[in-house]
Formats: C-alpha cells, structure tokens, sequence
C-alpha cells in the first residue's frame, strides 16, 4: 500500500479567491460542455502554471469531485518538483513499459478526493514518451474514472508538449506571469496552438500585485466582516438621510 502524497494546499484567503474563479469557470464548462480534462500551460517559463494547476485542482477535490491532477513535465528532474518519488510508478514509467496497468501510477493524496500522478525523473525524449499511443490510453481510463483531470504541462514557449497533449482533452488554459510575460511570448504561444482555438478557454494571470487584483475586481472585500458591516452601516445612514 503506497503512502498517501503531502500536497501542501494553499491557505491564503485571497488566493483561494483566486483560484475559485477558475474552479467557477472549469465548473461551467463541465455543466455546459461535459468538459472534464483540462490542460495548463504556460507562455513562457516559470510563469506559474503547475502551482495553479495544483491549486486548482485542490479545490475542486475539496469541493468534492474526484480529481486527479497529472503532472506531464518530463523535461523536469525530480528534485526540481514539489513531489519526489525514486518509484518507477510513474507516467513516464508506465508509458516505456516499465509498469503495467494505468492503476498502479495513481497516488492518494493527503486531500480527500485528489490523487496525483507524478510524470517520473528527467527523460530525453518526452515526445516521443507523450505521443505513445498508450497516454490516449491512459486519458480515456482516466475519463471513465474522475470528474476533473487536471494536467499540467511545460510552458509552450519552452517546448511543445502541450499541443501534443492538447487532441486528448476537452480545453486548455494559458497561466502568465503578470508583469513578467511579453505579450509577444502570449501572443507567440496562442500563434503555436492555433490549430486547437476551439479548445481554448482563457488566459490566468498570475502573480498580480494585490493593488492590482484589488484593482481589476471591484468591491474586491464586500464580503469582509469590516467592509459589510461598513457598507451597510452606510446604506442605511444614506437611507435615514433620504427620508429627512
Ligand atoms: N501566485 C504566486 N505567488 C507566489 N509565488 C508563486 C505564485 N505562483 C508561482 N509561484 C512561485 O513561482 C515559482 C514557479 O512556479 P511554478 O513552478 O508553478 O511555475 P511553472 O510555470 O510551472 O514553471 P515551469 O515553466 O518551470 O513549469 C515557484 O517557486 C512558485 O512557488
Ligand atoms: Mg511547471
């Protein structure tokens, strides 16, 4: 029996604010769509994508749909991943043969609902490993098991494992990193996806400053205890001052 996998979720308040508006946005899709796999990838790198995939799909276990969340950067060592393994249970390992049975690469996590399968140490030919008819295979069990599966890949400016990847599921997202990705690289990855418009669904910015997410939502704390109770209290002293 494998150990469950510590996944470390947010507990930011503004965060998780921020990452229900995607949940609220995958969630449409699947009511509108019956959409359930949904691929992040980045313009450039280190953009943020894999800790919004995460995040993301974090929320939607908690929210209580099974979940699974696919890590398919290959390009990566282990070290440089929040989750190390010295398992061949893994994707690349199960894709090259080394396991068999896609149910063996699926890891319980310490979050009810999600589990995780982790993409295996560095390989040289991550094409040639993704293009393999057997990651089809492995989409469409996956489809039959979770409500969301999540996957999360290199950025597109980097390589182009995403498109790869892109025919096998339902839509795809853009993560940038706001302040730091040239709208040359957004407009450079959107030119590279091209062929696949159809499938596209937004673009996340991540990493905005807070005067500028406070900025671009308005009335951004009405819910907070303060605000509420602030805006009310002003309702109604402009609601006493009308009837003077
Ligand atoms: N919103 C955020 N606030 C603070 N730190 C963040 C945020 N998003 C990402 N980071 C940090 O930025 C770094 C890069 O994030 P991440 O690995 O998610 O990017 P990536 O786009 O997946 O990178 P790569 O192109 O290598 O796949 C990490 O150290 C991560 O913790
Ligand atoms: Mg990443």
């Amino acid at each position: 029996m494998k150990e469950r996998l510590n996944i470390y979720p947010v507990r930011n308040g503004i965060l998780n604010d921020a990452i229900d508006r995607i949940v609220v946005k995958l969630h449409g899709q699947k009511k509108k769509y019956g959409a359930k796999s949904f691929l992040f990838t980045g313009a450039g790198a280190n953009g943020g994508t894999t800790t919004v995939a995460i995040n993301t799909a974090i929320a939607l276990a908690e929210a209580g749909w099974k979940t699974v969340f696919v890590d398919c950067d290959l390009r990566k060592d282990q070290q440089f991943k929040r989750i190390t393994t010295d398992e061949v249970t893994t994707l690349s390992g199960y894709i090259s043969g080394k396991v068999s049975g896609s149910g063996s690469i699926v890891n319980k996590t310490d979050v009810e609902n999600l589990d995780y399968i982790i993409a295996g140490d560095k390989c040289e030919n991550p094409v040639r490993l993704l293009s393999n008819y057997k990651m089809e295979t492995l989409m469409v069990e996956l489809g039959e098991k979770y409500d969301f599966i999540i996957i999360d890949t290199p950025s597109v400016g980097v390589c182009n494992d995403a498109e790869l990847l892109i025919p096998f599921v339902n839509a795809y997202m853009f993560v940038v990193r706001m302040n730091e990705t040239k709208r040359r690289q957004l407009v450079d990855a959107r030119i590279a996806l091209a062929d696949y418009e159809d499938k596209f669904i937004g673009i996340i910015a991540n990493r905005l400053e807070l005067f500028q997410y406070k900025g671009m939502i308005r009335d951004f704390d009405y819910f907070s205890n303060g605000s509420l109770a602030k805006k009310r209290k002003m309702a109604m002293i402009k609601k006493g001052g009308q009837k003077k």
